[in-house]
């Protein structure tokens, strides 16, 4: 058995938090794209799904699930998003995808934030997973050169664009052992967008998938 299948066995797990919920968030990633793929079973009697990422969009209406705007949504009951670390404070690292700006603001507006990662995601200390860093283009080595002073090595993820027009740097060599602390101070720097910590806002429950199981960590 290989990742995929705990990712896939992580998302399934999902829709039993989901039974009375109208409007469910949706991340991005390819566990995510999992548990797209179990929405088509409860789809009638959802309203919609608001969406954090163009890739999403295109899957969920390829589904005949409706996107709905945030803006008109309003608060969320429940939002569903992978990581690309997690520890077991629920704090994690986002953005491998490059989406972390929009699921940063659909986990902020999001009562439960259910977050869906298989165990090879699951870390002591923060950090071995390169930091994604979503920056103003204008800004990107001024911001490089604040993130080389805190301690990490970022790399300019050449050839990217995010969904809001921007550029990602990816941090190396970050050993992250207060996670709000340095989410704030990333967060401080002129031109940075996002940081793909998300700390202050950790995730409310943690489905890991395992070869035959999956832990729930609150
Ligand atoms: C997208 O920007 C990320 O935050 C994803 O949630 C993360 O990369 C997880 O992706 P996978 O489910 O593909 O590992």
């Amino acid at each position: 058995m290989g990742a995929d299948d705990a990712k896939k066995r992580a998302a399934f797990a999902a829709l039993e938090y989901l039974q009375d919920v109208r409007i469910v968030g949706v991340g991005t990633g390819s566990t995510v794209n999992h548990f797209i793929d179990a929405l088509k079973s409860i789809k009638a009697r959802l309203d919609g799904a608001v969406s954090s990422s163009e890739a999403s969009t295109a899957r969920l209406k390829a589904l005949g699930i409706p996107v709905l705007d945030l803006n008109a949504a309003g608060e969320l009951p429940v939002y569903v998003d992978g990581a690309d670390e997690a520890n077991r404070r629920l704090q994690l690292i986002k953005g491998g995808g490059g989406a972390l700006t929009r699921e940063k603001i659909v986990a902020a507006v999001s009562k439960s934030f259910i977050c869906i990662v298989d165990q090879t995601k699951l870390v002591e200390i923060l950090g071995g997973f390169p930091l994604p860093v979503e920056v103003i283009p204008m800004a990107r080595s001024y911001v490089a050169r604040e993130l080389v002073k805190l301690g990490g090595r970022p790399d300019w993820r050449q050839g990217y664009v995010t969904d809001n027009g921007n550029q990602i740097l990816d941090v190396h060599g970050l050993r992250i052992l207060d996670p709000p602390a340095l989410e704030q101070e990333i967060n401080q720097i002129t031109g940075v967008v996002c940081v793909g910590i998300f700390a202050r806002r950790a995730a409310d429950l943690l489905l890991v998938g395992h070869e035959d199981r999956v832990e729930k960590i609150v």
